[in-house]
């Protein structure tokens, strides 16, 4: 029997990451629900995943249902929940229903952010019937009456602005309408002075570790672009997921750390796939996310596995915000 070692290495890190997952929770009592680290100074809670892939399949949607569950147990405490992409796994009409479905039945929160990836204009039916498909069920969803895939939320006085692929390719077809949108909507956020979070599916080309793990995982001919908008501003967060990549932080053995990149002002933050195992880098546990804690003067990311209900801890990060003194 040939013993494919690549999987052999990932199920024994699974089952190491389990037994971490365990005992750090277990570290903190019996309570396992989210709560944050400085109750009295926070300014605001979201969770984070991306990657979750709907199909038809029962096990998928009982996984997203279960990470929805903790994400929101408590709305007191988590403001939001933003999930980057490839909601579904071929952006049909049944599978949005059923990642719909599972929003409806199990999300407290009001404030749901999801932005699409390209298996979600992958409909047999057409790219434009695929975002047709998704901003249809999100307003029913929501409430909200958005007419384009790529749109802006403020939770808390915060801003999320949500990009999209306009194209059926495996990188992004972002328009010049898009663009200038996307120009448009961060100049008006930035006058808040407060940090401004980006969902994007597709990392910013050679970010994230994009040009070792898979060649043609980055965002595309559009890059440059969206990149020098999100330069022209401070404390920005871009978060994108696509590649599959565990969290690497924090992880002795997983080189360089491709999950958080900075430059000191914009973070570029890739979330591992929700359900299936990272295999290409890192942790490769599925079910998890980062809970971001916004802070006057900080932002932390908190690793955390939604279905086991429990901080991972090692992959944890403190992000300084910079002063618009030190910025200028
Ligand atoms: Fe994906």
């Amino acid at each position: 029997m040939v013993i494919n070692m690549k999987v052999l290495y990932a199920i024994l890190s699974a089952l190491l990451s389990l037994i971490l997952s365990f005992t750090s929770s277990l570290g903190e009592g019996a309570d396992h629900m989210i709560k944050p680290t400085d109750a009295k100074n926070i300014r605001m809670c979201f969770a984070t995943a991306s990657d979750t892939h709907i199909t038809d399949s029962s096990v998928r949607y009982t996984q997203l249902k279960q990470g929805l569950a903790d994400m929101t147990y408590d709305t007191d405490i988590v403001d939001a929940v933003v999930f980057a992409g490839d909601l579904t796994d071929h952006g049909e009409k049944a599978q949005f229903d059923y990642l719909f479905e599972a929003f409806d039945e199990a999300c407290k929160t009001e404030n749901i952010i999801l932005a699409t990836g390209n298996h979600d204009t992958w409909s047999d039916d057409g790219s434009v019937a695929g975002m047709k498909y998704f901003v249809d069920g999100y307003n029913a969803l929501t409430g909200r009456n958005i007419e384009k895939p790529y749109y802006t939320t403020v939770v808390n006085g915060y801003t999320f602005i949500t990009l999209a692929s306009e194209g059926d390719h495996v990188y992004a077809t972002i328009s010049q309408e898009q663009i200038d949108w996307f120009d448009a909507e961060m100049t008006k956020a930035s006058l808040s002075g407060l940090p401004i979070f980006v969902v994007c599916h597709f990392p910013i080309n050679g970010t994230n570790g994009q040009a070792e793990l898979w060649d043609e995982g980055g965002i595309g001919e559009q890059s440059d672009a969206i990149n020098a908008i999100l330069l022209k501003h401070s404390n920005v967060f871009y978060i994108s997921g696509h590649l599959h990549a565990g969290f690497t932080g924090g992880l002795i053995d997983a080189g360089p750390d491709y999950t958080i990149e900075s430059n000191g002002s914009v973070h570029y933050i890739n979330l591992p796939c929700f359900t299936y195992l990272n295999t290409e880098a890192g942790n490769p546990l599925s079910g998890c996310g980062y809970v971001f804690e916004v802070y006057d003067d900080y932002v932390l990311l908190r690793s955390r596995d939604y279905v086991m209900t429990g901080w991972l801890d090692l992959h944890d990060a403190r992000i300084d915000l910079v002063t618009a003194q030190a910025a200028s």
